[in-house]
């Protein structure tokens, strides 16, 4: 009985251990996942792929989209691949104007507000949306107004 117990013991503390091994084989493998950016032209050249993905999957709920909207899908091949330094799609080349313009203006809100304003990113206009289409008689009203 005593000898049982050890053994499910060591048991237990075995799959504990390869656990905790497959789980850290995992990240590393996640981690390898994010290839360094080929293809930049308006973020500096030394993002890395993780931040990359932070900042697109920004972009893609900000404008209400997925990755494809932006970015070209090659569908030939053994298996579709997202092909994410092509400049195929316009959007894309839209997209990296809208990055300088949104610079430009939270530069102008420095100028403006002594560097107290708040900064401006892609969903203060987009709202979630490819067309910032708010009008002022979409607001909700307010009490006093
Ligand atoms: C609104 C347009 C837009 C959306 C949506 C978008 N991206 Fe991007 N993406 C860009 C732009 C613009 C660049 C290039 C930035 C530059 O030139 O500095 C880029 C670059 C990248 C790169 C670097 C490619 C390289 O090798 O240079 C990766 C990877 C990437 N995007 C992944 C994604 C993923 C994943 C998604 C979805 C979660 C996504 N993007 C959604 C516009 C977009
Ligand atoms: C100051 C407001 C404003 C900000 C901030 C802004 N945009 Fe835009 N964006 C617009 C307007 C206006 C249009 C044009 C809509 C139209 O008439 O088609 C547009 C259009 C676009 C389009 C083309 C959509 C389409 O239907 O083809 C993309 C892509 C885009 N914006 C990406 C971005 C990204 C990425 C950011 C953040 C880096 C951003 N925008 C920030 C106002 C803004």
């Amino acid at each position: 009985m005593q000898l049982l117990k050890g053994k499910k013991l060591l048991y237990i503390i075995t799959l504990c251990g390869a656990m905790i091994v497959a789980q850290t084989y995992a990240q590393k493998e996640h981690k390898e996942e994010e290839p360094a950016p080929q293809n930049l032209k308006v973020l500096p050249k030394n993002t890395t792929g993780d931040e990359i993905h932070k900042i697109m999957r920004g972009y893609a709920l900000s404008l209400g989209v997925r990755c494809g909207f932006c970015h070209e899908r090659h569908e030939t091949g053994d298996k579709p691949h997202m092909d994410f330094a092509s400049d195929a799609k316009p959007e894309k080349d839209i997209a990296r104007g809208m990055m300088h313009m949104v610079d430009s203006i939270n530069h102008m809100l420095d100028d403006i507000g002594n560097n107290k304003l708040e900064h401006i990113t892609c969903v203060s206009c987009h709202n979630g949306n490819t067309k910032p289409t708010v009008s002022v008689d979409s607001l909700i009203k307010k009490d006093h107004q």
